[in-house]
């Protein structure tokens, strides 16, 4: 073996004299292509899932404390109690994951020394080589074990409503081979693994590698010592999700993108460079670059590095000349070591990143080379954007010196019918939509994201807060992240930070949300004090925050933060009229006390609303005052477990959008907040825990706007003339009936039609948001209306009494995919009357087919209740619309054939086409 290195070593040494000779003719820029060679593992992986947790192997990270006083529908804003103490037994494999955590930790005393011992279970047969896993099923990465269901139904369901009630608990094996070659003789190898939903540890040729408990982080594990020329070697993943571990739905499995990367031993670190724009105007910017090598060899080397910077483009590829040069600078790095090599560089008349509509999101690259004897051993790029930032406490966010407004959503990190398996096109599907209803800003609720969002939301023109965790010492479901707290928080929080740093569309690290550490006086605040100090010895450039749904202006918690972030508080808890018979946390508009207290901090508020709704559905009586809390006949209806779309309704400690936007406009200093949700989402259906996904959503879960879109949309943007209309008009047991009509517009007054008969001209008074005709007596026809700002007519809108569902149509986003097998046709299904009308009562049963090129993926319809697996070609609609999301099969390209039949209505068919 050692013969056979030093032979490869000197063929290297020859071909490495000739690249440098070709250098040397042509301009630098033009060099050799990057011997860091990345490549994605996608495809080929061999996956087994134990039927029962129960029966699986005992290769486990550690021993779990008992879970089953876990009650599944507990209100999201219970007060999270004490971790319950376990020891782990001598097998647990625990002592040598910890390792792994070092490099995250900025104490050397405070590091885990690896076990001088062999961890057990070396024996254990699906870590070895010649384990035949043909058995297996081929699976490709990313990959969510849960999401194909079937659902779990009823009260007694091992998997409740609160996580989804799919299969995402449980312990899996992925293998997958990896074949290295004479050209990978004296490389380092590391296997990148963005996400794996969770307690995933990794075996390389039959060796632990490495781990990591928290499924949302992104990690690395060296395979370069265990590496074998010439020979496949084995990958072997175990991932073990724990039952009630979520509030909502976590995934399962490696559900983001896995990496091989392949380096010299001398490269730049993992997420090794740090790039901060210390000033930035349209004239100049002043940016520091930090560049952190490593040296896998023994041998000490003398380097030279130098980086390029580039206008980086929508494919992100360089364009144009380099606009700003560094170095080169030479350093020495120790054998087995490391170095940073620190600069500077101006760029003239930047192009300056800044967040949709007022600004450009303009993007840059740097190219980082590592050069040694003559040859360019690594090229690292680094994405990024000139901006300033600064949280005024009475200004809000300014980007740029412009104050922004936070007109942002809280967003999960599952993809609805997709679940946890990150797609970048489902993800952009998401953001577009946001963004048309006039969101500005994203808070990633509670986890950080895959790599990928972060790039569409720099690419986008996104604000983003990038949030690490849900729970802390204190729990809120049984087997929480509470349980490697203690052992993981400052790696889990040092690596986020690391690897999401050079995005210009993050603006603030949180480092919790509503955490238990809230109710314990100064040991909380102490908790709180420590991951803050952390966040800003890792970046000093951003704020933090930890979201309060409890703690007041008084007590310790706040002071530990730079931001005032709050949940619900903001505008008051269970405050109003209409909540006061409720239990739980109460607390009157608390902006007031926190921007008296903390005169000096910027507030805004991560979470307001947790409005509900089903989309087209609508209940009476209808709530006269402008917010109510959910309950069965009021706004719920608890025999079809639907919300009324009036969008008047909300959790119990939650506000209507009516009033949160009256509460916001009260105090002008609020530097704006965050919606409880965007998007629905997996799990956490409140108030009807028999369903399987939320009612929090402005945006359904299959991508359907709810009429809540248009209350955001009239306000967030006032200057886009726009009208909406609620309810729909098909109510034949409602004539002679009540029904009232409510209009969502950017306009400042309207006056509504009924068949033509006017019901008044309303204005918005002060402080109000949507027009309302409470008193509408239901005829079918025709609802109208005409809504005018500043006296002129503005926008109109129309409703009318549909006749029998008769037909369907067809309708896609975009028409020509990729052929990859991952980007993605969103195909919408909506069933009309003869006169081509939405019937938007309409429920029938819909088959999809589709042939040719491509293939079916999921269907949805948006009906939180709809227990019907994702994959199934069969789902009904949902008031008048359906999904199907359908991809290119690998490869294929050409025409794909998408038709949608139901019983007695004609069907209908559309063609894409996928080309390469
Ligand atoms: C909050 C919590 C969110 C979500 C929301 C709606 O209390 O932070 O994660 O649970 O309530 O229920």
């Amino acid at each position: 073996m050692r013969t056979k290195a030093a032979v490869v070593g000197l063929a290297l040494a020859i071909s490495a004299g000739m690249l440098s000779a070709c250098i040397w003719t042509k301009p630098s820029n033009e060099s050799a292509s990057s011997p860091r060679e990345r490549i994605l593992l996608d495809d080929g992986w061999r996956f087994m899932k134990y039927e029962d947790a129960a029966d699986a192997d005992g290769l486990v990270y550690d021993i779990r404390p008992d879970h089953s006083e876990h009650q599944d529908d507990k209100a999201a804003d219970a007060k999270p109690t004490e971790a319950v103490t376990v020891h782990g037994g001598s097998n647990v494999l625990r002592p040598w994951i910890l390792p792994m955590a070092n490099p995250f930790i900025a104490d050397p005393a405070q590091h885990y020394a690896a076990p001088a011992s062999m961890p057990p279970h070396g024996d254990f047969p699906f870590i070895q080589a010649e384990f035949d896993d043909r058995n297996w099923q081929t699976v490709s990465v990313p990959h969510d074990w849960a999401i194909q269901g079937p659902f779990y139904e009823g009260d007694k369901a091992p998997v409740g409503g609160g996580m989804g009630r799919l299969p995402s608990p449980g312990v899996g094996w992925y293998r997958k081979q990896i074949m290295l070659t004479e050209a990978d003789a004296g490389k380092s190898l590391f296997l990148d693994i963005d996400g794996a939903m969770s307690y995933a540890m990794v075996w390389f040729n039959g060796h632990l590698v490495g781990g990591w408990p928290y499924g949302y982080a992104s990690w690395r594990v060296d395979l370069t010592p265990y590496a074998e020329i010439g020979k496949p070697n084995q990958i072997a993943i175990r991932v073990d999700n724990p039952p009630a571990s979520s509030r909502w739905y976590p995934g399962g499995g490696l559900y983001r993108n896995v990496w091989l990367e392949k380096t010299q031993p001398v490269h730049v670190a993992q997420w090794g460079t740090n790039i901060v724009v210390s000033a930035a105007d349209e004239q100049e910017a002043t940016v520091r670059l930090s560049v952190a090598l490593n040296n896998q060899s023994p041998a000490a080397a003398s380097v030279q590095v130098e980086t390029d910077v580039f206008e980086l483009n929508e494919q992100d590829e360089p364009v144009g000349a380099a606009v700003a040069k560094v170095g080169p600078i030479s350093t020495d790095v120790e054998g087995k070591g490391a170095a940073t090599v620190d600069s500077r560089f101006r760029v003239i008349n930047p192009k300056l990143w800044g967040p949709r509509p007022t600004q450009t999101p303009n993007r840059y690259v740097a190219i980082t080379k590592v050069v040694a004897q003559g040859k360019v051993v690594d090229e690292y790029r680094t994405p990024f954007g000139i901006r300033t930032i600064e949280i005024d406490p009475n200004l809000g966010v300014l980007v740029n010196g412009e104050p922004i407004y936070l007109q942002g959503v809280n967003q999960h990190h599952d993809l609805g019918a997709l679940g946890a398996a990150f797609n970048v096109r489902a993800a952009q599907r998401q953001l577009e939509l946001l963004q048309e209803m006039g969101t500005n800003a994203i808070r990633l609720a509670h986890n950080p994201p895959a790599r990928e969002l972060l790039t569409l939301t720099d690419k986008m023109g996104f604000l983003v807060i990038d949030e690490v965790f849900d729970s802390w010492q204190r729990k809120k479901t049984p087997l929480d992240f509470h349980l490697i707290f203690d052992d993981w928080s400052e790696a889990d929080l040092r690596s986020m930070i690391r690897r999401d740093r050079n995005h210009p569309s993050v603006f603030m690290w949180s480092v919790g949300n509503e955490v238990g550490e809230q109710y314990t006086d100064t040991d909380g605040a102490k908790v709180g004090q420590r991951l803050h100090d952390i966040a800003h010895s890792e970046d000093p450039t951003r704020p933090t925050a930890a979201s309060m749904n409890y703690a007041k202006a008084h007590m310790p918690f706040p002071e530990t933060m730079d931001t005032i972030s709050l949940n619900y508080q903001g505008e008051g808890i269970r405050d109003a009229e209409a909540y006061a018979h409720l239990n739980g946390i109460r607390t009157p508009p608390s902006y007031p006390q926190f921007h008296k207290a903390f005169p000096g901090k910027a507030i805004f508020s991560s979470e307001n609303a947790a409005a509900v709704s089903s989309r087209g559905e609508y209940l009476f009586p209808v709530a006269r005052g402008i917010s109510a809390p959910v309950a069965d006949g009021k706004g719920g209806d608890p025999t079809s477990a639907q919300v009324s779309a009036y969008e008047l309704y909300t959790a119990p400690f939650g506000s209507s959008a009516d009033k949160v936007f009256r509460s916001l406009a009260q105090h002008p200093y609020v530097a704006g907040g965050f919606v409880w949700s965007g998007w629905d989402y997996l799990g956490e259906p409140t108030p009807y825990y028999s369903a399987r996904s939320s009612y929090f959503g402005v945006i359904d879960l299959a991508g359907f706007k709810k009429d809540r879109f248009y209350l955001y949309q009239a306000h967030w943007r006032p200057d886009y003339p726009m009208a909406h209309i609620l309810p729909h008009w098909n109510w034949p047991d409602r004539v002679g009936k009540v029904t009232p009509v409510h209009v969502f517009t950017s306009g400042d007054e309207a006056e509504l039609f009924v068949n033509g008969k006017s019901q008044g001209r309303k204005q918005k008074g002060d402080l109000e948001y949507r027009l309302r005709w409470d008193d509408v007596v239901y005829q079918p026809g025709e609802v109208s209306v005409v809504a005018y700002k500043n006296g002129e007519e503005w926008a109109t809108d129309s409703v009318v009494t549909t006749g029998e569902p008769a037909g369907l149509t067809l309708t896609v986003d975009r028409a020509g995919i990729q052929a990859d097998g991952k980007d993605l046709a969103f195909v919408t299904a909506t069933v009309v009357d003869a006169n081509g009308r939405m019937v938007p009562t309409a429920k029938p049963a819909l088959t999809f087919t589709v042939s040719g090129a491509g293939e079916l993926v999921a269907t949805d319809n948006g009906d939180a209740t709809d227990l019907v697996a994702f994959p199934s070609a069969k789902r009904s609609a949902f008031n008048g619309l359906a999904l199907a999301i359908v991809r290119a099969k690998p490869g294929s390209t050409g025409t794909i054939n998408v038709t949608v039949a139901g019983e007695n209505l004609s069907s209908a068919m559309i063609d894409l086409n996928s080309k390469k």
